[in-house]
């Protein structure tokens, strides 16, 4: 009965309707999630019930001003680490499978194994995979469209390392942000993107 309303407080809190009605239950619903949930593995309790700023903002506020959510914008953007070495590309092939990889951090995992990111759950990213998600727009031909100039470079980076430091309440992952993609998967799925001889590009 315990976890029925936990699940029940949580559906209020990811469909309920009026932004007042979330308000009023978010406290609740945090502390029967805390009462009832323990963190196993990489499947984290903190992961549900602790939220930034810009998670918070987000789930609270049916329509997030113009004013706060470019505010919130700047300040997740200065939360981007850009590579140490400078060096933006890896390897394409490599950037491919952790696309169609949508595995990682459940409780049966171990703490600290590679992530997959997932991203043709939401993306078109190659002509070869017949099945994708719409939720983002298509990634084919990223690159070509858009070329590698240090501006994209650093545009593509930020956006996979945190998509909320261009739309405050983004629905794609912070991926480098909330530690799910290292370093090196990161510079794999850029080199995906932007690599002439990437699927993405021809
Ligand atoms: C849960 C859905 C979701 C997942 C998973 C996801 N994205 Fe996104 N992505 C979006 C949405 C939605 C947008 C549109 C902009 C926004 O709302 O942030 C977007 C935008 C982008 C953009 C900017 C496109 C542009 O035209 O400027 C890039 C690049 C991108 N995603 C790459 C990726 C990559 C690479 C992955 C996998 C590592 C990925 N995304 C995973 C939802 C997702």
């Amino acid at each position: 009965m315990k976890q029925l309303k936990s699940v029940m407080a949580i559906a209020v809190l990811l469909c309920g309707g009026s932004a007042t009605a979330a308000d009023k239950y978010a406290d609740q619903a945090a502390a029967l999630l805390k009462a009832d949930f323990k963190s196993k593995g990489p499947a984290t309790l903190e992961r549900v019930v602790e939220q930034d700023e810009a998670q918070k903002a987000c789930s609270s506020a049916a329509a997030l001003p113009a004013k706060k959510a470019k505010a919130l914008e700047e300040a997740q953007l200065k939360l981007v680490k850009y590579p140490a070495d400078g060096k933006y590309l890896g390897d394409w092939k490599a950037g491919e499978k952790i696309a169609q990889n949508g595995r990682g951090m459940q409780s049966s995992d171990k703490v600290g194994s590679e992530n997959g990111g997932n991203c043709y759950a939401c993306h078109q990213v190659s002509k070869e995979e017949i099945s994708f998600g719409n939720i983002g727009p298509t990634l084919y031909q990223y690159g070509k469209l858009r070329g590698d100039s240090e501006a994209i470079l650093k545009y593509t980076w930020a956006k996979l390392y945190n998509a909320q430091a261009f739309n405050a309440c983004s629905r794609m992952p912070r991926f480098g942000h909330n530690g799910v993609l290292t370093e090196q998967q990161l510079k794999d799925l850029m080199a995906l993107l932007l690599d002439p001889q990437s699927p993405v590009n021809k």
